[in-house]
């Protein structure tokens, strides 16, 4: 596929997912405007369908941002689900508190400020559906710190494993295609390139990788 291709197949996608609701659209302009990293509509939609088909009761995010990707899970928990939001950054955390009360959705959240490594070890589980968008080279600490906390049939998402940024992603390709475990790789591209074979040596979970967004790296635990 080529890039023009990749562009509309982007533009495509979007244009499949649901539309904005008035919160939703107010954030995605201000990321827009600030050039700040969302997870979009259209793999907001993904981690709509995943909250759905498990029937989700308690979701985890590891970096939360300023709240838009909460906006796709909490309209598909019920009323006395939780859904964990981390962030490192106390000025975003305070603005997703503001968007998420705005939304309705502040009884469902629990808000918590701080690195989400090591906020994982105050939540004891069973999370339904996991979602990773934080530090890239932190992704495979995270998914170790969470992977025992994931019900059977649960699923761990992690966003950007195509795309972030300037990432190199023909790169990660190549390596994951040729098994080539020391490629000439940035932090970025190296954090998403080991996270890849480790979901992929998981036998625990079944993992694919959706080309949508930035990338969605699905692993659904089926016996770990
Ligand atoms: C890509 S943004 C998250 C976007 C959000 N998931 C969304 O789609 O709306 C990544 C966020 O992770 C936060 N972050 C980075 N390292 C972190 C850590 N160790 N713990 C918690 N948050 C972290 C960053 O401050 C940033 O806001």
């Amino acid at each position: 596929m080529n890039v023009k291709q990749f562009d509309q197949l982007d533009a495509f996608l979007e244009a499949m997912a649901p539309v904005h609701d008035d919160i939703q659209h107010e954030m995605a302009t201000r990321a827009a405007d600030e050039g700040f990293p969302i997870i979009g509509p259209a793999a907001g939609a993904v981690l709509r369908q995943f909250a759905v088909a498990t029937g989700a009761e308690r979701i985890f995010e590891f970096g939360s941002g300023f709240g838009y990707s909460a906006t796709w899970f909490a309209p598909a928990l019920p009323d006395d689900g939780e859904l964990i939001l981390t962030e490192i950054d106390a000025n975003e955390m305070a603005d997703a508190e503001t968007y998420l009360e705005q939304a309705g959705y502040d009884h469902l959240i629990t808000y918590e400020v701080g690195d989400a490594t090591e906020i994982i070890n105050r939540h004891d589980g069973p999370f339904d559906v996991v979602l990773i968008d934080a530090e890239k080279e932190q992704y495979v600490e995270c998914y170790e710190l969470v992977r025992d906390k994931v019900a059977t049939g649960g699923v761990i998402i992690a966003d950007n494993a195509l795309t972030a940024g300037d990432m190199d992603t023909a790169g990660i390709m190549d390596a994951v295609i040729e098994g080539d475990t020391d490629p000439a790789l940035d932090a970025t591209a190296e954090g998403i390139r080991r996270y890849l074979q480790h979901i992929i040596d998981d036998a625990g979970f079944v993992t694919s990788v959706l080309p949508v967004g930035s990338g969605l790296a699905v692993s659904v635990k089926h016996n770990g």
